[in-house]
């Protein structure tokens, strides 16, 4: 059922031909998402692998078991990354960083929502989630995280 329903969507949206060499190509980290500071850099690089690593799984229709234990990393690293990135910016006293706590905040409860529907059957819900999880995150960094890349910098963080 998860092949069937899941793979064409898939493949039509992440995938211009059956290579999955194509698929990395699509959503990959490159130097525009560079935030100058080696291991938050680090850490998003590895969000992109793991998004990377469930749309894989659902286009090789591999079983909600699997799909379920990619979620569940995901969710653990996000929050990781996240409490990593906070701590940074507490630390050198950044002055948006309630803000982006905030932004933060909402990211995980919507992304708790998605685990909570996935698990009691709504169908659709690994490929929504992907969605949402590339377009989140693409805008997140160049957006909110770039913000801060200035006042870091500028402090000698790197
Ligand atoms: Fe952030
Ligand atoms: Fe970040």
């Amino acid at each position: 059922m998860l092949r069937s329903h899941v793979l064409p969507f898939v493949a039509d949206v992440f995938w211009e031909d059956e290579n999955m060499a194509t698929a990395t190509t699509t959503f990959r980290w490159t130097e525009k998402y560079s935030v100058n500071v080696d291991f938050i850099d680090k850490q998003h690089q590895r969000l992109f692998e793991t998004i990377n690593e469930l749309n894989e799984a659902l286009a090789h229709g591999e079983g909600a078991t699997v799909v379920e234990r990619v979620l569940q990393k995901l969710v653990d690293y996000v929050v990781g990354h996240f409490s990593a990135e906070e701590a940074l910016l507490a630390k050198y006293k950044y002055p948006a960083v309630a803000s982006h706590q905030a932004e933060h905040e909402k990211f995980t409860k919507a992304i708790a929502k998605f685990l909570e529907d996935h698990r009691a059957g709504k169908s659709g819900v690994p490929v929504s989630l992907i969605m949402f999880l590339q377009t989140w995150l693409k805008e997140h960094i160049l957006k909110n995280d770039k913000a801060y890349v200035e006042f870091l910098t500028s402090r000698g963080v790197r």
